[in-house]
């Protein structure tokens, strides 16, 4: 399925499961694009999917609304005016509802991480290659501005060979997985209570991937992983048992450590790092560091930095806007400034929710296939296992069965397709 072309959708027909915090984000880029019909929205609450349902009011789309009970996704996956079905629910429903949309003929789109366990990540490899239909992780960090750009300037040499590089998710969530308005039923304070590694690693590994060919050229051999001790969800979750009842089965748990450090050697020698740290104040960081036997960059702090082999420091702001101008990949420049405006993340999910659309419209392979979401994802159980071994090495497996020697590396730069139109 690596750079496989599904057959041409001049209509894309749509249907979204989970409308909490993320689905409303995807369904309201929907709405702005040419050739997208949105044919059903589900999720398990009624309130959800009648307020998301309100963002089409006045709008040329009609959904079957589908909730009231926990299998209503079925009857969306079921239904014979849906091409496609995008899934943003609680991170152990991706799966079973990834594959039935498959199943369905549909093909699926699914928040990240698309999986949990490794079982999980083999068994949507196995759907989507049994039944030709795309499975794609949502990985939105792949079209941030930083990343298409050093993604470009990697494939034209300027990095030299990439040595090594470095991702991250350090964002502070101790409160909203604590907010009693924030995650549905809690779900994402469960995982975070039950779980020990690195639990949401594609953010930060995605991008750098791309960059570094894995599955296309190279592969993930092993990895080692730490994880220190919990400081702090386990103290939250007593401070709020003192005052409320609602807390007190969130005391007593093993939670995962603040800082999981993962670090992954492949198959031609090159490292890769990659943290996880949600429970302490850290400012906002995806590291995006690479370092290249001609050039590095360093995404966080913001502004993104970069430097190459002539130079012991930075380039100056004059230089990295003629770097920028010369290596700003096509997507960015056609659809940059639109994406902006429109925004989600700084324009990134729109650019990736029209790459979607525009790659299914013109029967193009998308640029993250389910090899990269089943490997991406497999980093949690994975990590998981290291921990639980004082940090042992664990095999990464081969999810491409030997391909990846000879899988194209993926180019975001738009030399075919470009066509779909947007309506702001
Ligand atoms: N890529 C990103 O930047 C980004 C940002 C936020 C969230 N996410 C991902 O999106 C997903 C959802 O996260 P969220 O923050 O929206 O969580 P959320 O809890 O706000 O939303 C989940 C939704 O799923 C619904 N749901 C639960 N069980 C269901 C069922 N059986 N059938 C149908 N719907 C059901 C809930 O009612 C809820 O509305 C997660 O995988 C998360 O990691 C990604």
């Amino acid at each position: 399925m690596s750079g496989y072309a599904a057959p041409k959708l001049d209509m894309v027909r749509i249907g979204f499961i989970g409308l909490g915090q993320r689905g409303p984000g995807h369904l309201n880029n929907m709405t702005k694009l040419e050739g997208v019909k949105i044919n059903g929205l589900c999720d398990i609450r009624e309130s959800s999917v009648k307020k998301a349902a309100k963002l089409l009011d006045g709008s040329s789309h009609q959904p079957v609304l589908y909730s009231g009970d926990k299998d209503a996704w079925k009857k969306l996956c079921e239904s014979k005016d849906i091409d496609v079905v995008y899934i943003a629910t609680p991170w152990d429903m991706h799966v079973p509802m990834a594959l039935y949309a498959m199943e369905h003929g549909k093909h699926a789109f699914v928040e990240v991480p698309a999986a949990v366990t490794l079982d999980q990540c083999w068994q949507l490899v196995e759907t989507s290659e049994r039944t030709r239909k795309h499975c794609m992780m949502l990985e939105n960090c792949c079209y941030d501005f930083f990343e298409l750009l050093t993604l470009n300037m990697a494939r034209q040499g300027y990095f030299g060979e990439i040595v090594h590089a470095e991702g991250a998710y350090l964002h502070n969530l101790l409160g909203l997985n604590f907010d009693k308005n924030g995650y549905w039923d809690m779900w994402r304070l469960k995982q975070n209570a039950t779980r020990n590694g690195n639990i949401y690693p594609t953010h930060g590994l995605g991008p750098l991937c791309q960059l570094m060919n894995i599955n296309r050229g190279d592969k993930m051999d092993y990895l080692v992983s730490m994880s220190g001790n919990d400081f702090s969800m386990e103290k939250k979750a007593e401070e709020l048992a003192g005052k409320d009842d609602f807390f007190k089965p969130f005391t007593g748990k093993n939670y995962r450590g603040n800082m999981n450090t993962t670090s992954i050697r492949t198959k031609s020698g090159r490292t890769i790092m990659i943290q996880h740290d949600v429970s302490s104040p850290n400012i906002y960081s995806r590291i995006h560091k690479i370092t290249g036997t001609k050039g590095t960059a360093l995404k966080y702090p913001l502004p993104g930095k970069i430097s190459n082999d002539t130079k012991e420091s930075w380039l100056s702001d004059k230089e990295m806007q003629e770097l920028e101008k010369k290596y700003q990949p096509a997507i960015v420049k056609k659809m940059g400034e639109l994406a902006k405006e429109v925004g989600g993340h700084g324009g990134m999910d729109f650019l990736m929710d029209w790459r979607v659309i525009d790659c299914l419209r013109n029967g193009l392979p998308l640029d993250q296939d389910v090899y990269d979401a089943a490997l991406w994802s497999s980093i949690s159980p994975l990590s998981e296992k290291s921990v639980a071994n004082r940090s042992s090495a664990v095999d990464i497996p081969d999810f491409t069965n030997g391909s990846w020697k000879t899988n194209k590396p993926v180019d975001i730069l738009l030399e075919q397709g470009g066509t779909t139109k947007v309506k702001l």
